[in-house]
């Protein structure tokens, strides 16, 4: 029997080659990269003893090198275990867990109805593009160039222009024959009981054609010029070729990129994907308006094992980051993850590579997050843990989170890591240190123990020695001597000044911050003192009394550095419940990185002097803890947003 196209593509992008034809061979652990869908083996189909066979999950593709066989999951069945290939289709169709299809004439005919929808679809896109070209289009490709988008790429992405008209595309494809039904299914015409003559459904609008994988068209989006109409964006419906949320935009092309090992990204929105292609980055993808569906996660992971998403900073991008979070969870396995991206607020990518260049999207790419430390800001972004309960409470959703990851494994490692983030943020407290040097109990220390129980067991004490000088050079610690103003140390100084309220109620804390900037400390120095002298304070007494000292550069210079790490709580506009909880929650970790910058230094003093397990066990623990605290603040600065009601000027 004839297996449909769509039946065969379906099983092929269910099931991974490397899942074929793992069934007959053992792979090579050395020269496979399982999370990039990158096999080796030694070839079934000849003898050899170092491998040259190899396939390819993500082109659903196998190739010896050494004898030149290749093929897709049928063939590579069929010719080995010399069945047929109605049989190696079923054996497949087993492993997907899809039945098959049976022989069914009104199907069959289906599949060369889609076919020629296909024609059609195909048909549209060409008259869209010539349309684009004719005087009517002069409008179009006005506003195109005006968009910056060279012919070269209105070519590569196929950009078209919709008449304004409510027949032109009726019209055109009827003369080449195309029937009404036809029209109809291809979703190009708006049509139904109470419209008697059905009409052009795109008009005045550039088009962008959509492509399912393969790069065949199946569906338009429609973007209008003016900005009366209702809607910017109309896209096909759903029909017979095009389900939305199983389709990204762009996916053919950005999956060569992704073969040669780059990492998908997905955007929002087709200028995204355009904008960003334009200027060099290949790999993007979108979907069509909407959420990412599990569905099209499932398609970026064929593509790369960590896909980044990428999302407008403000909290609606926010929002969506979390949510597709929450869709990716049960998901995730080793080697299949996601990375999370966020623009500068009210830039996206297009606009961000059009105004700043390449090196500004780049540098948002290489800023990218883990999963693991998004869903642990989520959880602790704008709180205050001061009180057990609230801990607690922190300790059960962070537990709740990773219950509802699907592999075990993961599950473990990631209950581990936000344990350890949660024990670093909440610092050692009084009854820990006063315990001396001694091991914390549960489960976290459990971790950590671990890592040194190996550590200390290594016989001698230069290989100890060895592996704290490595984990020291590692540290951020070591080499934190940073030129720039300590984004901390600015950020509690600014929010007082913005938020005078403050400086009454952490008058005390703002005596005794550890400041390691000495101009910062000249700057609090003239808060104390307008304080002193002026117990009816305001933010404008303040100015005058900075400028006065003359010390209005260095707060231009640490306001700058607080907006510029998007530490919205701090500034001026801020409500003050917000800038209080944000300021509360930065004092915390401020003092808390302090304490342990002393507990460092004794360690380190005290190895120096005198080298001893003890000692390297305690130190060991305590850049543990001090770089969880810095990915905490990274992650903080590189977000910026401490506040999950940010305020926004
Ligand atoms: N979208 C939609 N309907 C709308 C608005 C948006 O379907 N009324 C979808 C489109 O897929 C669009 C995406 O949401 O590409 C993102 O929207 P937006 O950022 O507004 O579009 P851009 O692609 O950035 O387009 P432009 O820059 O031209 O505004
Ligand atoms: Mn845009």
């Amino acid at each position: 029997m004839r297996f449909p196209n769509s039946f065969l593509d379906e099983l092929r992008d269910r099931v991974p080659i490397s899942q074929v034809v793992g069934t007959r061979v053992t792979f090579d652990r050395k020269k496979t990269n399982a999370s990039r869908g990158d096999y080796w083996a030694c070839c079934p189909f000849h003898g050899e003893n170092t491998p040259s066979f190899h396939c390819e999950d993500r082109k659903g593709r196998y190739h010896c090198f050494g004898c030149g066989v290749s093929g897709d999951h049928f063939r590579f069945l069929s010719e080995l275990d010399g069945i047929s290939f109605p049989e190696a289709v079923e054996r497949v169709a087993d492993m997907a867990g899809v039945p098959m299809p049976q022989r069914d004439p009104q199907a069959e005919r289906r599949e060369q109805e889609r076919a020629s929808l296909s024609d059609v679809m195909e048909m549209a896109t060409g008259f869209f593009q010539s349309m684009l070209q004719e005087q009517q289009g002069a409008e179009a490709r006005a506003y195109l160039r005006g968009r910056g988008l060279s012919s070269a790429t209105q070519q590569a992405f196929r950009i078209g222009y919709a008449p304004s008209s409510r027949n032109a595309l009726k019209e055109y494809l009827a003369g080449k024959g195309v029937t009404k039904d036809q029209i109809e299914a291809c979703g190009l015409v708006v049509f139904g009981p109470d419209i008697p003559v059905s009409y052009d459904r795109f008009r005045d609008r550039i088009m962008f054609p959509i492509e399912d994988a393969r790069g065949r068209v199946i569906a338009f989006g429609g973007r209008a010029m003016s900005k009366d109409v209702p809607a910017k964006y109309l896209n096909s419906p759903d029909t017979e070729l095009f389900h939305k949320g199983t389709v990204l935009y762009n996916l053919a092309r950005a999956r060569r990129s992704a073969v040669k090992g780059e990492p998908v990204i997905a955007v929002e929105g087709y200028m995204d994907v355009i904008g960003l292609a334009q200027a060099g980055f290949e790999n993007a993808v979108a979907p069509l308006g909407t959420a990412l569906t599990e569905n099209q996660l499932d398609l970026l992971w064929r593509m790369s094992g960590e896909p980044v998403l990428c999302f407008d900073g403000d909290e609606a991008g926010l929002r969506a980051a979390w949510r597709a979070a929450d869709i990716a969870l049960p998901l995730v396995q080793p080697g299949r993850s996601l990375r999370f991206a966020l623009l500068p607020q009210g830039k996206d990518p297009d606009d961000l590579v059009r105004e700043e260049g390449p090196d500004a999207f780049a540098a948002v790419l290489a800023g990218a997050r883990p999963l693991a430390d998004m869903l642990w800001m989520r959880e602790t972004s704008g709180k205050v843990f001061d009180t057990p309960e609230r801990r607690a409470e922190l300790e059960r959703n962070l537990q709740a989170l990773t219950a509802r990851i699907g592999d075990e494994n993961l599950k473990r490692h990631y209950s581990q890591d936000m344990r350890e983030r949660a024990r670093a943020f909440f610092g050692g407290n009084q009854a820990q240190r006063g315990g001396g040097r001694g091991f914390r109990e549960g489960g976290i220390g459990g971790g950590i123990g671990g890592r040194n129980r190996g550590f200390g067991g290594r016989p001698g004490g230069a290989s100890g020695r060895l592996a704290v000088s490595e984990s020291l050079a590692r540290s951020a610690l070591v080499r934190s001597s940073s030129p720039t103003m300590p984004l901390r140390e600015a950020t509690l100084l600014v929010s007082l000044v913005n938020h005078p309220p403050l400086i009454d109620e952490y008058f005390d804390a703002l005596d005794q911050m550890l400041l390691a900037s000495a101009e910062l400390g000249r700057l609090r120095m003239a808060i104390l003192d307008a304080v002193a002298h002026n117990p009816a304070h305001d933010r404008e007494v303040l100015l005058r009394k900075i400028e006065a000292d003359g010390l209005l550069p260095i707060w231009q210079q640490a306001e700058t550095r607080v907006k510029s790490a998007y530490m919205w709580p701090a500034l001026e506009n801020a409500a003050l419940d917000d800038a209080r909880e944000a300021f509360a929650q930065t004092l915390h970790l401020h003092r808390r990185a302090g304490s342990l910058h002393k507990e460092l230094k004794a360690a380190e003093l005290a190895l120096a002097n005198d080298w001893n397990e003890e000692d390297a066990r305690h130190l060991v623990e305590i850049q543990a803890e001090l770089s969880n605290l810095q990915a905490t603040e990274a992650l903080i600065e590189g977000f910026g947003i401490l506040s999950g009601r940010a305020n926004r000027s």
